[in-house]
């Protein structure tokens, strides 16, 4: 039952037939582009690694938001660069923080756009971890108050979905609780549940200003080499209330985005982080790849091992691509 009776270019011949058959179509609904807010006004400063790629104050971000939506984006997720770090993250759930700021002021331009914050502590804290610190150990039960205050901070503020990156035990649940006793048990919960401990993450800590002062994040985000443990981590997230689970990095988990996929009955995202977009636009740069190919590759790649939600920097050049 082979060939020459079987020839699997007959469906390969042309354009329509190709487009017929292709069981992945890449669709600008499903991305998310992420974006840093910073204090001040015009404030619009790209990040050298991130070619594109923005710390802007609150007005700037509206603006940019308003062209985001105007393609067809649904979503985007904010990062805030505080006005001054400590060592308790104090600015995380100041109501007049740059991430709430912008939520409010997202959703009075009233644009067709979901929000979506980041919940983490390593951009507040001046030592720059995801939480707080005793004798340069991150303690895990502490940080879960103030991971929950944020939270609530950005529900007031107006925020469709809050979306956890720390890596703490029980934020989750920690959030959730804060969240419906405020009256917000409506507002979904995104969680990074398999996080990695990854060097991708290299040019967002020079975006969001928040790579660890002493040590590393072995500690809380995961191991590289385990797959079994994504398993349990998200399982441990979705039972503690989130809605939606996210892996992190995407390119090189693809094999933990198809697991999580098949195991859970939840809207799996998968977030193609900085380095990978700064690997792309480096070799765009040099000539040594074609970018447009190459990126719509690579979300094609995230979308068929199984995320329906892709978190990326290219997301409007790849809305861009796909409408023309
Ligand atoms: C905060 C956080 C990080 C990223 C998203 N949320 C950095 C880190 O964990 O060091 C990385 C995103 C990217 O690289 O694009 N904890």
């Amino acid at each position: 039952m082979s060939f020459p009776t079987h020839r699997p270019r007959r469906l390969r011949r042309n354009e329509a037939l190709r487009g017929l058959v292709r069981e992945t179509k890449l669709s600008v609904s499903s991305m998310v582009y992420p974006m840093f807010a910073c204090p001040g006004t015009k404030v619009r400063t790209e990040v050298s690694s991130m070619p594109g790629i923005f710390q802007q104050s609150v007005d700037q971000i509206v603006e940019e938001c308003r062209e985001v939506a105007g393609l067809g984006i649904p979503a985007v997720l904010l990062f805030g660069l505080p006005e001054k770090k400590d060592a308790l993250a104090s600015e995380a759930a100041d109501p007049r923080g740059p991430v709430q700021r912008a939520v409010e002021a997202i959703r009075k331009a009233k644009l067709n756009l979901l929000v979506i914050t980041d919940v983490c502590l390593c951009e507040y804290t001046d030592h720059g971890h995801c939480g707080v610190i005793e004798n340069e150990q991150v303690l895990n039960d502490p940080s879960l108050i103030v991971l929950a205050d944020a939270a609530l901070s950005h529900a007031r503020a107006g925020a469709d979905i809050v979306a956890p990156s720390d890596m703490m035990d029980g934020r989750v649940a920690a959030i959730r609780r804060r969240l419906d006793e405020n009256n917000f048990e409506d507002l979904a919960i995104m969680s990074y549940a398999a996080k990695y401990c990854s060097g991708f993450y290299g040019p967002f800590r020079e975006a969001a200003q928040s790579a660890p002062q002493f040590g590393d994040r072995r500690s809380y985000q995961m191991d590289p080499g385990n797959a079994r443990e994504a398993l349990r981590e998200v399982a441990t997230d979705l039972e503690e209330g989130a809605d939606m689970i996210m892996v992190k990095p995407a390119m090189p988990y693809l094999d933990i985005v198809q697991k999580v996929r098949e195991r859970f009955d939840v809207p799996v995202a998968a977030y193609n982080v900085s380095g990978e977009y700064s690997m792309v636009k480096a070799a765009a740069r040099n000539g040594w790849i074609d970018e447009q190919r190459v990126v719509l590759e690579i979300l094609t790649g995230i979308q068929r091992a199984g995320a329906e939600i892709i978190v990326t920097y290219h997301a409007k050049d790849a809305a861009r691509w796909l409408k023309a």
